[in-house]
């Protein structure tokens, strides 16, 4: 028998739930990775990501791999043994973006920020000026947390040190309007399970043109599986061999694309956010409060502070075992004290945030506490009818 997964609602950090026609394209019947009928198909996908990126970058395109490879693909091509990069760490990824470039062999700068906070671009470029930086690296959307960055003061600080700036797009990517290339971003990543909502197993990734000459010129070797002339091989017009395109993916990542282009990115990222504002409303008639303030939350991703007494294992587990909903644990100095909730890409529905409310109340009502279901429902049905009434007024 070939499996049949549970009927789960995804609303935890990715993946994200894919819709209907994202799942029809999966599972098309495979062409080869080099078959005259398939490669337009690339040339479609790195035209719509650019649109999605904000950016004109020749060097777009979607990598094989989870949102780590992207991640590492950008590190290797960036950086060389003992170039000195300074990073933004507010959360776990973060704190993988500096393990990646230890790995590699680079000088690490941390700037660190408390778990729940934004890194302050002020001690951001104190560390910069401190000594002849090549790279400036941040996360654009900490999952870890639920933080935004505001990209333009790190940017301007990268600019003046002349380094290159990267940034870890892998949960803003298709919920946020991105203009990577008005703030001058060189090099970018994401994961295609977030609010792509397309499966995991692809990064797209883009490189400016400095960033291009920079891996170009990397006296290190850059892995044979990341090279970017090697990329541009495959992905540009020669069609040259490099590696096996991930075929099925590939097809459900340019549906979910198309659904990206016919909504608009500025209709989505408004979408997301009335949708993370009405299961804000919704919290507090349960007894339950947001770890970070409205103004530099993640409109994708919602970190929910358990009340005391709350155990994680066991609330996440009624949501999961009784309401057939995912939700994400604390991670960190966050394990046990937070839950991690996703409406991103086709999950950031109205109809979740009501499901995903009720659910959370029947389980603490579990734990014991006393809740009041109906207020908070109707504190989110309020919130998600006037925005939708309120943005509809507002159309030109
Ligand atoms: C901000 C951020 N960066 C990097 C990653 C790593 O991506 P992946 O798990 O797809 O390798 C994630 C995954 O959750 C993420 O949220």
């Amino acid at each position: 028998m070939p499996f049949q997964p549970p009927d789960v609602l995804l609303l935890g950090p990715g993946p994200s739930p894919t819709s209907p026609a994202v799942q029809r394209a999966q599972s098309l019947p495979l062409l080869g990775h080099l078959d005259p009928a398939f490669t337009p198909l690339l040339d479609e996908v790195q035209a719509r990501l650019r649109a999605a990126f904000g950016t004109m970058n020749a060097f777009t395109l979607p990598l094989a791999g989870t949102g780590t490879a992207g991640m590492e693909a950008a590190v290797a091509n960036l950086v060389a043994r003992g170039d000195r990069v300074v990073v933004g760490v507010h959360g776990v990824f973060g704190q993988r973006f500096a393990e990646a470039v230890r790995r590699r062999a680079g000088d690490v700068v941390v700037v660190a920020a408390e778990f729940g906070q934004a890194v302050d671009p002020e001690a951001f470029a104190h560390a910069v000026a401190a000594g002849p930086t090549k790279l400036c690296a941040v996360v654009h959307a900490e999952t870890s947390t639920g933080v935004a960055t505001d990209l333009a003061p790190f940017s301007a600080v990268a600019r003046s040190a002349n380094a290159l700036f990267a940034v870890d797009c892998v949960t803003s990517l298709g919920g946020l309007v991105l203009d990577l290339d008005r703030l001058g971003v060189d090099a970018a990543f994401s994961g295609t399970q977030k609010c792509l909502s397309a499966p995991p197993g692809l990064a797209p990734v883009t490189f400016s043109s400095r960033a291009l000459a920079r891996s170009h010129a990397n006296p290190d070797p850059v892995p044979f599986y990341f090279d970017t002339k090697l990329l541009t091989g495959y992905f540009g017009p020669d069609r040259a061999y490099h590696y096996t395109a991930p075929i099925s993916m590939l097809y459900a990542l340019a549906a979910a694309l198309d659904e990206l282009e016919a909504e608009g990115l500025v209709a989505r990222e408004r979408r997301h956010r009335t949708v993370a504002a009405a299961l804000r409303a919704g919290l507090a008639p349960l007894g339950l409060q947001p770890l970070v303030p409205a103004a530099m939350a993640l409109p994708m991703l919602t970190t929910v502070r358990y009340p005391d007494g709350v155990d994680d294992k066991a609330f996440r587990a009624c949501l999961r075992h009784r309401h057939g909903i995912e939700v994400g644990g604390g991670l960190g100095p966050l394990a046990g004290k937070v839950f991690r909730v996703g409406l991103m890409g086709h999950g950031a529905r109205m109809p979740n945030v009501l499901r995903a409310l009720g659910a959370f109340g029947d389980a603490l009502v579990a734990a014991g506490r006393s809740v009041d279901i109906p207020a908070a429902l109707a504190a989110a049905a309020r919130v998600g009818e006037s925005t939708v009434v309120s943005s509809a007024a507002t159309k030109p």
